[in-house]
């Protein structure tokens, strides 16, 4: 971890702040005592639990001076929850854009390792979507697409505007965040990767969410920009649907959001698409201008995926030319051997109430090797072989 903030990362000042320079100005953080943070959760008590991933548990907490507060508490010292850790602060330090959640501090103890963000009070998008606020009906049709606009403007910062680029990885609905007027934020950059100048793509070990994975990645690591095009085009068919990206048949068998959508956009029925929760309160031309965007990004040739420049001004209707919008999507079938590591673990039992349930992250090895690449476990820069 030092090594990672004493390298490349900003110098510590007397009153204990990290001064930065970073793309978007100055800014900075602090780092937060054990002690301090403790107090802020009530000891990380169950009651100030704001929700739990693969890294650890969030809490909302208060500090002395009253600032809001959500703490992510790692769940345990293994080197890779380690490693997600200086991934997260050290790409957070790299970046700032009013659609990405900034850090605030951590805490890195001899057996602790804590990062702080400002608390976001409408907590994610999956809690509207599919969790504790889904029946609440808050996400309304324009609300939707300020959050598509948002996200995407968010991932455009991290794939164009940062240097070196970013492809986070693990865009899911959990991960994006909602403020107090639903903009919202990307969150977790535990799984990002750094892509140095010239190189078109890496070869890694997949991390991710399956459902959200794009084939090429999930199957063979190869990751790219294009990877988190294809997650966004599912999570804005999410967004437009309210349907989870990969749902459980009676029967076991599971089916992919674009296996259920497929037939309905070919068929020209748009509406039929849109959330039954929003009762026919929406704008038909932006869904099918929605919809229309998602086809193009979860192509399975990631090099037809558009950019995500190209997804910004389709998204806001202001690409001047009529794009050649593909009806067909070629659903992603995922191989046997990825579906079965898509099992709850016993830590999901009972959980986390923003938790759609068995589509958690997940870490899993390559499943074959088409391109005949090296692998690498580790994030730092590897140019592809
Ligand atoms: N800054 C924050 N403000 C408010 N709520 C937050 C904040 N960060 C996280 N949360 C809540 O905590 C939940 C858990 O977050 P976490 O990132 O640990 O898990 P996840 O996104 O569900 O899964 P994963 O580990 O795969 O990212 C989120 O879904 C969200 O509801
Ligand atoms: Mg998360």
């Amino acid at each position: 971890m030092g090594s990672f903030l004493s390298c490349c990362g900003p110098k510590e000042s007397d009153e204990g702040y990290l001064d930065r320079n970073i793309a978007g100005g100055n800014t900075s953080w602090r780092i937060f005592t054990y002690k301090e943070l403790h107090t802020a959760t009530n000891g990380f008590s169950e009651d100030n639990m704001l929700g739990e991933g693969g890294f650890g548990s969030v809490y909302w907490g208060k500090t002395s001076d009253g600032l809001q507060i959500a703490v992510k508490k790692l769940k345990a010292m293994t080197s890779k929850a380690e490693m997600e850790f200086a991934v997260e602060v050290e790409v957070l330090g790299r970046v700032r854009h009013k659609n990405l959640l900034g850090l605030r501090g951590y805490c890195a103890g001899s057996d602790h390792r804590l990062i702080v963000y400002d608390y976001i009070p409408n907590l994610s998008l999956l809690s509207h979507l599919h969790g504790q606020f889904a029946s609440e009906l808050r996400l309304n049709w324009q609300r939707r697409m300020r959050i598509a606009i948002g996200s995407a403007e968010g991932l455009l910062y991290l794939h164009h505007e940062v240097a070196p680029h970013i492809i986070h990885r693990d865009i899911k609905a959990s991960n994006v965040l909602l403020d107090s007027d639903f903009e919202p934020l990307v969150a977790d950059f535990g799984f990002a990767k750094l892509i140095p100048e010239g190189v078109s793509h890496l070869t890694t070990r997949v991390k991710g969410t399956l459902g959200y994975l794009a084939p090429e990645y999930a199957m063979w690591g190869k990751v790219s920009e294009s990877c988190d095009v294809y997650s966004f085009g599912i999570l804005l068919l999410e967004i437009v649907t309210g349907r989870k990206p990969m749902e459980k048949l009676p029967g076991g068998v599971k089916r992919t959001i674009t296996q259920w959508a497929e037939p309905l956009i070919l068929g020209g029925r748009y509406k039929n698409l849109v959330d039954p929760k929003l009762r026919g309160n929406f704008d038909e031309n932006q869904v099918k201008q929605a919809i229309s965007v998602a086809v193009l990004c979860v192509q399975s040739d990631p090099d037809k995926r558009p950019k995500m420049k190209e997804v910004v001004s389709l998204l806001k209707g202001c690409e001047p030319k009529e794009k050649a919008i593909p009806t067909r999507i070629q659903s992603v079938k995922y191989e046997e051997e990825l579906l079965e590591l898509d099992q709850p673990s016993e830590d999901d039992v009972g959980g986390n109430p923003d938790d759609s349930g068995v589509f958690k992250s997940l870490e899993v090895q390559k499943m074959q090797d088409s391109y005949n690449h090296k692998h690498h476990g580790d994030w730092r820069l590897n140019r592809n072989v």
